[in-house]
């Protein structure tokens, strides 16, 4: 009985895949290698270099292999792009998400982890973000990952699939031996080691007019270890049928200016920044409550430390300078 990752050769999906190995199971990553790496995929996970998308592809896989349970990651992630070329957005995220599901029923798959995000949200009024506050994507990412848990629910309705989507919010830290190497770099935190490393003269700071307390911007930040052991976890969760959503983050919000200065503390370098306008679309704030993923799944943050998650993606950067071209 394998597990089956999608996005296993990406940020999170190659640090699930770790642990899910480590944690004796089997495991088959599918990844197109348009964002991933091959060289972020553990040795003894089985690859298939494929786009969820291509049918043939996919339905090879699950002939091939006796897929217990998906672990949907693959995704085009950036708000920008999603804001540029909906189109090829909606495809990339809803239909070829669709012909994984068409997959799963066919070959009677019931159990799917789905990777979803803080960002169906949009801008919450309240403060704490639970499950049953309402949903309001205010980019065309939010809207695609609200689209598909939508898509879950109705599929547990007609097929008896038993789904659990997971929120995360702002993930960040690395492995001892796989890290963020998005390029190009967009995320705060990638932005900031960055500076550290003196490849980049500054940081930008989008904003420091919003209604916070030092007006910058509030997030939830989540170890990747913290995500993936909430995959693990969900794996003995599922119910017979049905769709549930859990958010998963520390509950703490920390400032732009706040993380600069853990990053500061964490990497000992001096990282100047520069005050620029706002980026679209940013909400002033976003912190979940994650206690309904504590009390069902039994989900406990082991690394909530803000520096301990910007120390270990420091040390995997200054181990990779070049992030996987390294090999
Ligand atoms: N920021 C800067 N400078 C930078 C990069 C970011 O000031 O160079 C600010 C942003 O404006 C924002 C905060 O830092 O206020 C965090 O920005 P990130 O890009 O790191 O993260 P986001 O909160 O925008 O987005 C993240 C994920 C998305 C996901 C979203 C859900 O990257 O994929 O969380 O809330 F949709």
């Amino acid at each position: 009985m394998s597990i089956l990752v999608t996005g296993g050769a990406g940020y999170i999906g190659s640090v699930l895949t770790e642990e899910l190995i480590a944690r004796g199971q089997q495991v088959i990553v599918v990844d197109n290698l348009k964002s991933g790496h091959r060289a972020a995929v553990v040795p003894e996970a089985v690859f298939v270099k494929a786009d969820i998308g291509d049918k043939e592809a996919l339905e090879n896989v699950f002939q091939d292999n006796h897929v217990e349970t998906v672990m949907h990651l693959a995704a085009d992630t950036s708000v920008e792009y999603s804001m540029t070329e909906p189109s090829k957005f909606f495809e990339n995220n809803v239909v070829c998400g669709m012909n994984l599901l068409d997959c799963m029923v066919k070959h009677q798959v019931k159990k799917i982890v789905f990777s979803s995000s803080a960002a169906v949200y949009g801008q919450p009024k309240k403060v704490k973000v639970t499950e049953t506050t309402p949903v309001n994507p205010i980019n065309a990412y939010g809207e695609s990952k609200l689209m598909f848990e939508r898509i879950l629910y109705w599929f547990g309705k007609a097929y008896g699939l038993s789904s659990i989507s997971l929120r995360y919010f702002n993930v960040a830290g690395a492995s001892e031996q796989f890290g963020d190497d998005e390029r190009p770099e967009k995320k705060l935190v990638s932005n900031i080691l960055k500076v550290a490393r003196g490849e980049q003269e500054h940081l930008a700071i989008f904003g420091t007019d919003y209604d916070t307390k030092d007006g910058t911007c509030i997030r939830d930040y989540i170890h990747v270890l913290d995500i993936g052991q909430a995959h693990i976890l969900a794996l003995n969760c599922f119910k017979e049928s049905g769709s549930r959503i859990y958010n998963l983050g520390n509950g703490k919000g920390y400032s732009v200016s706040e993380v600069i200065e853990a990053a500061r503390r964490a990497t000992g370098t001096a990282i100047p920044v520069k005050i620029c306008a706002r980026r679209q679309g940013d909400p002033a704030r976003l912190v979940a409550s994650s206690k309904l993923a504590r009390e069902e799944i039994g989900w406990e943050p082991e690394y909530p430390k803000l520096e301990t998650m910007i120390e270990s993606a420091w040390k995997w950067r200054k181990k990779y300078p070049h992030g996987y071209s390294d090999g």
